[in-house]
C-alpha cells in the first residue's frame, strides 16, 4: 500500500516548484481516494518528470547535478514484457549516445504495483564487460562481473569464441509472469572509445577501450511513495570513472603497474610515486580518445567548478543540497579540486530519491536470487536475441 504521506510530501514539492500545475488540495484528495481505491496511485507525466530530476537533484553521491533538469524522461510504464524492455533499453543507448553528443535520459517502465510487481533489470549498467575467471586465478575482463558471467553463461548466454577483456554482457530481465530472459544488445547501440594517449604511441597497443554510455539500471527511483524499480538512467563520464576507477582499482582492471612499467617508472619504492604518475597517463589518455572521437566526457577540475556552481544555485533557490563528500571529491588530485577544500550539508534527505537495494545490488554482479518465484507456467525461451529491426528467438 503507497504511503499517503509520502505522496502528499511529493505533490506539495511539485505544486511549490511548479505553481502552474493547479490546485494542490485536489490533486491530494484525488490521490488519497485512489490510494483507497486501488492501494497505490499513478503520477501524471509531469509529475514523473519532475520526481526524476528531482531525485537525481537529490543524489548526494553525485558531482553532475549542475544538469539535473535537462534529464529526458521516457515514459515507459506501460510496458512490463521483458522483450519490450530490452528493445526499449537499445533504444534509451541510441537516444542516450546521440552520435556521441551525450544527452541524460531516463526510460521509466512499470512501478512496483499491489496487483503488478514492476519488472526488474539484473544488470547494474545496461553495459558492462564480461569478467572470466582462469584457471590460475587471474581474470580475463572486468572481475567484477566474473560472478554475473558466470550465472548468464549457465543459462544460455554464449560468450565470443575468444574470450576478450571488453566483451559486452547481456541484459538479463526478469518478470513475474516470463521469469528470467536474457537479452544481446544491438552492437550499433554500444559507442565504445578506443584508448590511446596523445604522446605515447604504445598506449593504443594495450588494447583498451571503454563505453560511451554509463547508464545505471538497478537503482530502485521512489517518487512520492511510488517505487519504480526498473528506471534505467544515463548521464555522461568524468575521466576519473574510468581511468582512477574502472581501468585502476585492484579489484578491476587493475592496469597501473602495466602502464608503469611501459612508462619506464621504478616500481620497486611506492616513493617514486610511480602509481600516482600512471593513473596521470591513464586519465590523460581517456580524456585525450573521447575529447578526439566527439564522445562527452567531462574532467574533474571543470565538473568540480560545476558543481560548487550548483550547490550556489541550489542555495540561491532556498534549498540545502545533500553532499556525500566521500563521493564527490575525485579519486585523483582531491586536494587539486575545490570540492575537497569545504563541508556540505547532510546527504540524508527526503523527497524523490534513488536507492540501491541490497538484493539488487547483488544482483547486480551475481545475476541473481531471481526476484520472482517460478512462473505459474513458465515460458521456455532459448535466450532470445536482440538484433538490429527487432527480436530474433
Ligand atoms: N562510476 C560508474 C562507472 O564507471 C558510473 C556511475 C555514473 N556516472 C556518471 N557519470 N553518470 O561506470
Amino acid at each position: 500500500m503507497t504511503d499517503l504521506a509520502a505522496a502528499a510530501e511529493f505533490i506539495e514539492l511539485f505544486h511549490a516548484e511548479n505553481p502552474d500545475a493547479g490546485p494542490v488540495h485536489d490533486r491530494i484528495a484525488w490521490i488519497r481516494a485512489e490510494i483507497d481505491e486501488t492501494g497505490t496511485y499513478r503520477h501524471t507525466e509531469d509529475e514523473l518528470t519532475f520526481g526524476a530530476r528531482v531525485a537525481w537533484r537529490n543524489s548526494a553521491r553525485c558531482i553532475g547535478r549542475l544538469y539535473w533538469k535537462s534529464l529526458r524522461v521516457r515514459d515507459l510504464r506501460s510496458v512490463r514484457d521483458a522483450s519490450s524492455i530490452a528493445e526499449h533499453c537499445a533504444e534509451h543507448l541510441r537516444l542516450a549516445t546521440n552520435n556521441g553528443k551525450i544527452r541524460p535520459v531516463m526510460s521509466v517502465f512499470a512501478p512496483d504495483r499491489p496487483e503488478a510487481p514492476a519488472p526488474r533489470i539484473y544488470n547494474d549498467q545496461l553495459i558492462r564487460y564480461a569478467g572470466y575467471g582462469q584457471p590460475d586465478g587471474t581474470v580475463v575482463g572486468d572481475p567484477l562481473y566474473t560472478g554475473f558471467t558466470t550465472t548468464v553463461t549457465a543459462m544460455g548466454w554464449e560468450p565470443p569464441t575468444t574470450q576478450g577483456a571488453f566483451d559486452i554482457l547481456p541484459l538479463l530481465i526478469e518478470t513475474r509472469h516470463e521469469g528470467q530472459q536474457l537479452f544481446t544488445l544491438p552492437r550499433e547501440v554500444i559507442r565504445e572509445v578506443p584508448l590511446r594517449h596523445p604522446d605515447f604511441a604504445w598506449f593504443a597497443e594495450l588494447g583498451l577501450r571503454w563505453h560511451a554510455v554509463p547508464a545505471i539500471s538497478n537503482m530502485r527511483l521512489d517518487i512520492g511513495g511510488v517505487s519504480y524499480p526498473a528506471a534505467p538512467f544515463n548521464g555522461w563520464y568524468m575521466g576519473t570513472e574510468i581511468g582512477a576507477r574502472n581501468l585502476t582499482d585492484i579489484d578491476r582492471y587493475n592496469l597501473l603497474e602495466v602502464i608503469a612499467e611501459r612508462l619506464g617508472l621504478d616500481t620497486s619504492d611506492d616513493r617514486t610515486l610511480w602509481r600516482d604518475r600512471a593513473a596521470v597517463e591513464i586519465n590523460r589518455a581517456v580524456l585525450h580518445s573521447y575529447a578526439e572521437d566527439g564522445v562527452t566526457i567531462t574532467d574533474h577540475h571543470s565538473e568540480s567548478r560545476h558543481f560548487l556552481a550548483h550547490v550556489a544555485k541550489e542555495e540561491r533557490a532556498g534549498r540545502g543540497c545533500p553532499v556525500d563528500w566521500s563521493w564527490i571529491v575525485p579519486p585523483m588530485s582531491g586536494g587539486l579540486t575545490p570540492v575537497f577544500h569545504r563541508y556540505y550539508d547532510d546527504p540524508e534527505t527526503t523527497g524523490p530519491q534513488f536507492f540501491v537495494d541490497p538484493e539488487a545490488a547483488q544482483r547486480g554482479q551475481q545475476g541473481g536470487p531471481r526476484y520472482f518465484a517460478e512462473p505459474v507456467s513458465p515460458k521456455r525461451h532459448a535466450a532470445p536475441v536482440l538484433v538490429p529491426g527487432g527480436l530474433a528467438d
